[in-house]
């Protein structure tokens, strides 16, 4: 089965790729000619993934699944959640949003926070969703290099390390990408037995 992944995101992308099933051939935006910005002008994350997915189905008729993520702090009224990319601005600067979490978290005590990715999945006429949530806490500085966006800052519930100081492998087993890609995995994998 060919699926297009509806994002110009390298890490994303890598991410991804580790975890699907080798029956799964992922297409990349590149590989199929679409080198635009893709519309995410919803204010839900799942209404974002499923613009993104459909947007791509309709304009080069590929089955295709797109994600969306937020990160949802509780002291701060679930925010950044669907604006997390553009929490700081438009530039959509990664340290640039951390500074400012770690600025509106200086004073609160209540530090829980959960990610939250939905997969959207156009195939065939049908349109799936699934969900993917990890809960833990912001921490009140940086720890660790590796990952991306808010990993530095997000400490999982029951883990000593932030997502920035996990392996790959590791952070994508108890993710919320990697829970959800376990349902859209899941669901794939029924689809090919049922053919
Ligand atoms: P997107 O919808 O996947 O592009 O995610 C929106 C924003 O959420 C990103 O720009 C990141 O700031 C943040 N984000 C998404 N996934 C992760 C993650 O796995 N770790 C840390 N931050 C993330």
């Amino acid at each position: 089965m060919k699926l297009v992944f509806a994002t110009h995101n390298e890490h994303k992308l890598n991410e991804v790729q580790r975890m699907l099933p080798k029956e799964i051939t992922l297409l990349t935006l590149d590989e199929i000619g679409c080198f635009e910005d893709i519309p995410e002008t919803s204010n839900t994350i799942e209404g974002n993934a499923i613009q993104k997915a459909l947007y791509i189905k309709e304009k080069y008729g590929y089955d295709t699944f797109a994600d969306d993520t937020g990160l949802e702090v509780v002291a701060l009224d679930n925010a950044p959640g669907v604006y997390s990319a553009r929490y700081a601005g438009e530039a959509k600067d990664n340290e640039a949003n951390i500074d400012l979490l770690l600025a509106n978290m200086k004073d609160k005590q209540e530090r829980q926070a959960q990610f939250k990715t939905i997969f959207a999945l156009c195939l065939g006429e049908d349109l799936h969703t699934f969900e993917g949530i990890v809960r833990g806490e912001i921490t009140h500085e940086r720890k660790g290099e590796g990952g991306f966006g808010y990993d530095a800052v997000f400490l999982p519930e029951g883990y000593a390390d932030t997502f920035a100081q996990m392996s790959a492998d590791q952070k994508n087993s108890i993710s919320h990408r990697g829970r959800a890609l376990q349902k859209l995995t899941a669901f794939l994998r029924e689809v090919e037995i049922k053919k």
